[in-house]
């Protein structure tokens, strides 16, 4: 287990949407180099935790620090206030999404897709960002499908190109939610397998998933919340199969096979 500075840190981190409360004070803390799954029932909160990261969704109260800085919100006097959309923009760099629907640019190739926003956004040339993609699109097993459109990918070819684009801003942090429940199941397990190398390359991420064998496999810690709150945390291995909370029990009881 790594035991370095954490690189992400949530703290009592709070949502409400309306008097709904979707986050109920959640603290995680994120090893670099570490994978850490969240899992846990519909509706417990782990796409809010996630999209709260990389300033997707506001939060109400407590604070994500980043390598010790406070993300989103900076301290003016007494108050908290929003940091500037110019800075809100630079510390959302530091993060890459991959979405459960891929959400590729349809009318853009696959080289597009992945040169789009390092060449716009990070000011590339096209020629670096188009030689890093072809890196990338190798990386992923899909450098013959370059010049192709999305609609011409099945869904784990699209899955893939999508954390090909994800990585070719080279972000400090990758956020998953649900990578593989939008796919046929025989599609799935080429996306696992990239995202596993990228753990075993040593990518620091955090990942919403449902694939309970994987999350064993790749985790260093596994979160699991419930209804807005982490129930419980630690080794894959403690909490799908020895964990001493009922609700966690029943949980992986009915996801779990073996
Ligand atoms: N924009 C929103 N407005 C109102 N309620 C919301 C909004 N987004 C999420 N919620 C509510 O917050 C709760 C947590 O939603 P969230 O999407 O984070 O759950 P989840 O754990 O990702 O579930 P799933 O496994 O189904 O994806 C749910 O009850 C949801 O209805
Ligand atoms: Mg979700």
């Amino acid at each position: 287990m790594n035991v370095a500075k954490p690189i992400l840190e949530l703290v009592a981190i709070t949502k409400q949407f309306g008097s709904f409360v979707a986050l109920k004070g959640v603290d995680i803390e994120i090893a670099p180099g570490s994978v850490t799954c969240i899992v846990g029932p519909s509706g417990s909160g782990k796409s809010t935790l996630l999209r709260t990261i990389n300033g997707l969704e506001e939060i109400d109260g407590g604070a994500v620090f980043f390598k010790g800085e406070m993300i989103g919100q900076t301290v003016r006097g007494q108050h908290r206030v929003p940091v500037s959309s110019k800075q809100a923009r630079l510390q959302k760099l530091n993060f890459g999404m991959v979405f459960q629907t891929f959400n590729l640019f349809p009318n853009r190739t696959v080289m597009e897709n992945v040169t789009l926003a390092p060449i716009t956004v990070r000011g590339h040339s096209r020629k670096s960002a188009r030689a890093a993609a072809l890196q990338l699109l190798e990386r992923v097993g899909l450098e013959h499908k370059k010049d192709r459109y999305p609609n011409e990918l099945s869904g784990g070819q699209q899955q893939r190109v999508a954390i090909a684009r994800a990585l070719a801003m080279e972000p400090e942090i990758l956020l998953f939610d649900e990578p593989t429940s939008a796919l046929d199941p025989e599609l799935v397990g080429e996306v696992l397998a990239v995202i596993k190398s990228l753990a075993e390359q040593g990518s620091t991420m955090l990942i919403v998933t449902h694939e309970m064998a994987f999350a064993q496999d790749v985790a260093d810690e596994v979160v699991m919340m419930a209804d807005g709150e982490v129930i419980e945390r630690g080794s894959p291995k403690q909490v799908v199969h020895n964990s001493s909370h009922q609700r966690a029990r029943e949980f992986f009881s009915s996801v779990v096979a073996s």
